[in-house]
């Protein structure tokens, strides 16, 4: 399929002139600052938290780059991936004309996301096997649909879809497709953070939420073809990661055997708390998982919900979710945590 990005980038968005922030117009050696408006004086945690943090995030790209074999200029850093999903819908979708593909059961922010920019849904269901279902996709999809966003592995189903299946998406798609990983590193499937540079319309998900334990500092990746990448870092607000995450990303990016270390452990107690689950009667199916949680169909999913919050414990109710009746979405805790949850359920 013949891909021309600028065709299907908004008008508005391609006529844009960026704010050209202070940080980014000057980069040399200076030694006294009076361009940002920033207080010089210094703050009450006499940190140096009162310079404006690097609008583009060098550092933490250069770092990124190295671990993942791509460029600096194929990185987008945001405030979580929720931004850069957000920014796709602005820089792509036209209000009200356009419309994006979802395929749930999946990550609900595609949607609230699309109805936040007042941009149509369009949805090819999974199939009953969560699987995804070509033909809706191909049935649903038309001239204005801009983004397709596949989750894989799939919050909430936990399964990774077949890479054949999403190349081949890829490749006849006439939009953006979005294969949003938040998941990847719990998966035994490989990255498409590898296929940028033969897809000018791929763009990859990752986050430091999940696997790097780091939910708390709000930073998300997008990986893509440098002109998609353009195009992020001229809509984003100008300081998006602030300086004390941008500091604490690059301090964990220092230390990756301990988070390859906790993936292997979430990894080995996800497999334990299947086989755990499937003993009880009020289980019907634990699904594989290829994530950091698991989804659990049971006979009475109001109950187990209520009876757990009762013991003080916290699991997502999906119920209502398409395909999903009877089911709980289950993280995997620590071994302390799950040991908790399984005793709360063997009263029931
Ligand atoms: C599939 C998926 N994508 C993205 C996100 C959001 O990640 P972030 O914390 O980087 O905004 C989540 C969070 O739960 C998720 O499940």
């Amino acid at each position: 399929m013949d891909f021309d990005l600028q065709k299907i980038v908004r008008e508005n968005i391609r006529n844009l002139t960026p704010y050209s922030s202070a940080r980014k117009e000057f980069s040399g050696a200076a030694q006294i600052f009076l361009d940002a408006n920033e207080n010089s004086f210094g703050s009450p945690l006499h940190e140096n938290y009162n310079r404006y943090p690097d609008p583009l995030q060098i550092e933490i790209k250069k770092k990124i780059a190295k671990l993942q074999s791509v460029k600096p200029s194929e990185i987008f850093v945001g405030n979580g991936s929720d931004e850069a999903i957000d920014l796709l819908f602005r820089i792509f979708c036209n209000p009200q004309i356009d419309n994006v593909l979802i395929c749930p059961p999946t990550y609900g922010m595609y949607e609230v996301s699309a109805e936040i920019n007042d941009v149509k849904v369009k949805k090819a269901n999974l199939t009953k096997d969560f699987d995804l279902d070509s033909d809706a996709i191909h049935n649903e999809s038309d001239e204005n649909t801009k983004l397709h966003f596949i989750c894989s592995p799939n919050n909430p189903t936990g399964n990774s879809f077949g890479r054949e299946e999403i190349l081949r998406i890829v490749k006849t798609f006439g939009g953006i497709v979005i294969v949003d990983e938040a998941y990847i590193h719990f998966s035994r499937e490989q990255s498409f953070v590898s296929e940028i540079n033969n897809f000018p319309n791929l763009v990859v998900l990752q986050t430091f939420s999940k696997a790097w334990g780091l939910a708390g500092l709000r930073v998300g990746l997008a990986f893509a073809g440098e002109e998609i990448i353009q195009l992020l870092n001229r809509v984003k607000p100008p300081y998006n990661v602030s300086e004390i995450a941008q500091q604490a990303i690059l301090r964990a990016l220092e230390n990756k055997p301990e988070a390859e270390k906790t993936i292997a452990e979430i990894i080995t107690e996800r497999e334990k708390l299947i086989e755990s689950l499937q003993n009880f009667s009020c289980v019907k199916k634990v699904y594989p998982s290829d994530a950091n949680f698991l989804l659990v169909k049971t006979t009475d999913v109001e109950k187990i919900y209520n009876f757990l919050l009762a013991e003080k414990i916290v699991v997502r109710n999906r119920s209502n979710v398409e395909l999903c009746a009877g089911c709980l979405r289950i993280t995997v805790g620590t071994s302390e945590e799950n040991a908790n949850l399984l005793e709360a359920i063997s009263k029931l």
